[in-house]
Parts: structure tokens; C-alpha cells; sequence
């Protein structure tokens, strides 16, 4: 690291420390520590990812930071305050906010994500890219999820922070999530770099499902085993844990989860009457678009008899128009 960098991370090592007892000393983070409460994190969690409160204040940051002399222009380099055009003063970019630092891969602080606690949008304000943070790179609890992760050679990837903290409290040690942006090409790799599967656990509405899709698509084409979990009633994790509870969330919907395929093939049956002749032809024409994109023989092989089981359809029909998409993509 450069020195500048240096002096980034430093900055936001302290001020994690300092929102974090912001939140669970004082009586300005009382309603923001109730809140999370309310919400079912632990004080357990609140310690272990180190969650904090910044106070609603313009400068309190700025103060914080210029008395132990940090420059305000790095200061603003690193994102965390913010240079009014007007006059060249400054401001703090996190105002009334649960803090949510985000740690690289050797526990340093080098980014915040701030939840408003109302309705003040957006509802997570992150950090700017910075010369210490990437986010196309970064893995929300990769630094404490890696160990676990290999062991297990797994890893679950959440939409959001409160998905792997709730995640964690029920056990699944092995929770990561990206950061509001979809997986990147660096995210997979570095995921590849350590684990063979990857089971997929976003929200169960339809954005975490179609980002789901996409997700599962990149790591299978990185030759990662690809698993989805899905929750009932359009739920994400966090909330399915706060109503269901921890035993169920890990039995029912961790341990439960599908194969990649098995997941497209309840996706594509959504909405169709199956005892339809048109809506099944549909429904098998999409199935074997997936099965044509497969690479393992033994994969295909396995899909395509149940199709044929399911629908009383030879096996020839069904791999005569598979081998057709499978020439159309290639
Ligand atoms: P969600 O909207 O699913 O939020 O966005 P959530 O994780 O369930 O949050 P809670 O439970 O309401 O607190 C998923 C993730 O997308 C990013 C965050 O990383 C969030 O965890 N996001 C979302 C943003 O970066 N900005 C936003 O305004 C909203
Ligand atoms: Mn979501
Ligand atoms: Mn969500
Ligand atoms: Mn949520
Ligand atoms: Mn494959």
C-alpha cells in the first residue's frame, strides 16, 4: 500500500471504531441500536461485523478526522467527506446512518455502507470507488466467511449485509454478498480460486430472480458447482429468519437448496398450465435450451429422461431438438 492508502484505511479503521460505539455506548445511537434489535440482529452480530451509528451531523466526520490531522482532501479521496462547490468546505458524506463497514481480505476497514433508518434514500449509501476500494472486487464477509468457505468448499452468496449476518447468526458461516452491484467476472474468479460450489440465495422476488439467473449462468460457465435456495412468498433470508427462524432457515431452505437447472425448470414452469398442449411445448422447448447449453453428456443425458418420463416423450424427439439448439448456439 502507498502511503495515502495507508492513511485511508487507518481513517476508516477509526472511524468504524468510533461508530461502532456510537451505537452500542451512547445515548445518540440508542434509537439506531433499537432499531436493529427490533429487526433481530444480536448484540452477537453488532460486535462480530462491527456495526456502527454515524451521528446526524454535517461535520462531526470532518471534526473527527482533521483533529487527529488527517488531510481533508485525502479525506475526500477516501470518500468520507464531501467538498461543498460553493465556499471549498466540507461535509460529511454519512449522516444519521447504521454503518456497515466493509472489511478487505486481511480485516481492514476499507469502505462503509450506510442504511437509512427511515425512509432518507437510497436506503444503502456506499462509499464512492476509492484507491483502497473496488467494488467489483470486494465480497461482503469474505475475510471471516474464507475459512469456513474452504473448508466446506462452499460458499452462499446473499443479495444484501443483513442476508449473510442473518445467515450467520443461524450457523451458515460461509455467507458472502456483493455489494448492490451484480457478481462480476473478478468476483467468480475469486470465488473459483477457493471453493467448487456456490449456492445461490438471493431475495425470492423477481429482480433476486433474475439476478439469480445471471449469477448462476457466470459460475457455471467458470465450471462452479451452482446451487439456488429459494424462500417462499417473495421473502429475502433476513426476513425468512426473523419469521421462521434459524433451524428452518438452515434445514428448509440452506440444506434444501436445487441444482441451477432444477431451479430453471420451476422458474419456467411459473405461470403455465402445464396440461396445456401449448404452454408444455413452451415449457420443453425452454428446458432443453437450458439442457443444450450443458457441456456434461451425463447432465443432458439425465434432464432429457426426465422431460421424457414427465411428458411421455421418446428420448430420440427430445434429443433430436436438443442437438438443433445446441448447433444454433455454437
Ligand atoms: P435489498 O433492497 O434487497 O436490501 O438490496 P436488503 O439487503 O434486503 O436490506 P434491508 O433488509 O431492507 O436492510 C440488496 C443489497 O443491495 C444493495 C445493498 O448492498 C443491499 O444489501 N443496495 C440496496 C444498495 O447498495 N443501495 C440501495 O439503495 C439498496
Ligand atoms: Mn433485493
Ligand atoms: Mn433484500
Ligand atoms: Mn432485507
Ligand atoms: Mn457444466
Amino acid at each position: 500500500h502507498s502511503n495515502e492508502a495507508m492513511q485511508m484505511i487507518e481513517a476508516h479503521n477509526l472511524l468504524r471504531k468510533f461508530y461502532h460505539h456510537l451505537l452500542v455506548n451512547t445515548k445518540e445511537g440508542q434509537h439506531a441500536l433499537e432499531y436493529l434489535l427490533e429487526r433481530g440482529f444480536t448484540s452477537e452480530s453488532i460486535g462480530k461485523f462491527q456495526i456502527g451509528y454515524a451521528l446526524d451531523s454535517w461535520d462531526f466526520d470532518f471534526k473527527f478526522l482533521t483533529n487527529k490531522n488527517f488531510q481533508p482532501a485525502l479525506m475526500e479521496k477516501a470518500g468520507l467527506i464531501i467538498k461543498r462547490e460553493q465556499d471549498g468546505s466540507y461535509f460529511d458524506r454519512f449522516r444519521d446512518r447504521i454503518m456497515f463497514p466493509i472489511f478487505d481480505r486481511n480485516g481492514e476497514t476499507i469502505a462503509f455502507s450506510g442504511r437509512s433508518l427511515g425512509a432518507h434514500k437510497p436506503k444503502y449509501l456506499n462509499s464512492p470507488e476509492t484507491a483502497i476500494f473496488n467494488k467489483s472486487k470486494i465480497l461482503y464477509n469474505y475475510h471471516l466467511a474464507r475459512p469456513t468457505m474452504r473448508k466446506l468448499q462452499q460458499a452462499i452468496l446473499f443479495e444484501g449485509f443483513a442476508d449473510v449476518i442473518a445467515a450467520d447468526r443461524s450457523g451458515v458461516e460461509n455467507g458472502i454478498a456483493t455489494m448492490g452491484t451484480s457478481l462480476t467476472e473478478e468476483h467468480v474468479s475469486i470465488l473459483k480460486k477457493n471453493i467448487q460450489t456456490v449456492t445461490l440465495c438471493y431475495d425470492s422476488d423477481s429482480a433476486g430472480i433474475e439476478a439469480a439467473f445471471r449469477a448462476g449462468n457466470m459460475l457455471h460457465n467458470a465450471n462452479l458447482q451452482v446451487n439456488v435456495a429459494i424462500m417462499p412468498d417473495g421473502m429475502d433470508p433476513d426476513e425468512y429468519v426473523k419469521t421462521y427462524g434459524e433451524e428452518k432457515f438452515r434445514n428448509d431452505i440452506i440444506h434444501s437448496s436445487m441444482t441451477l437447472m432444477s431451479f430453471k425448470m420451476l422458474y419456467y414452469r411459473k405461470g403455465k398450465n402445464l396440461q396445456n398442449e401449448g404452454d408444455r411445448l413452451l415449457y420443453i422447448e425452454k428446458v432443453l435450451q437450458e439442457v443444450s447449453r450443458l457441456d456434461k453428456a451425463v447432465e443432458k443425458d439425465l434432464y432429457i429422461r426426465q422431460l421424457a418420463d414427465e411428458f411421455n416423450l421418446s428420448l430420440e424427439a427430445l434429443k433430436e431438438q436438443e442437438r438443433q439448439y445446441y448447433s444454433k448456439s455454437s
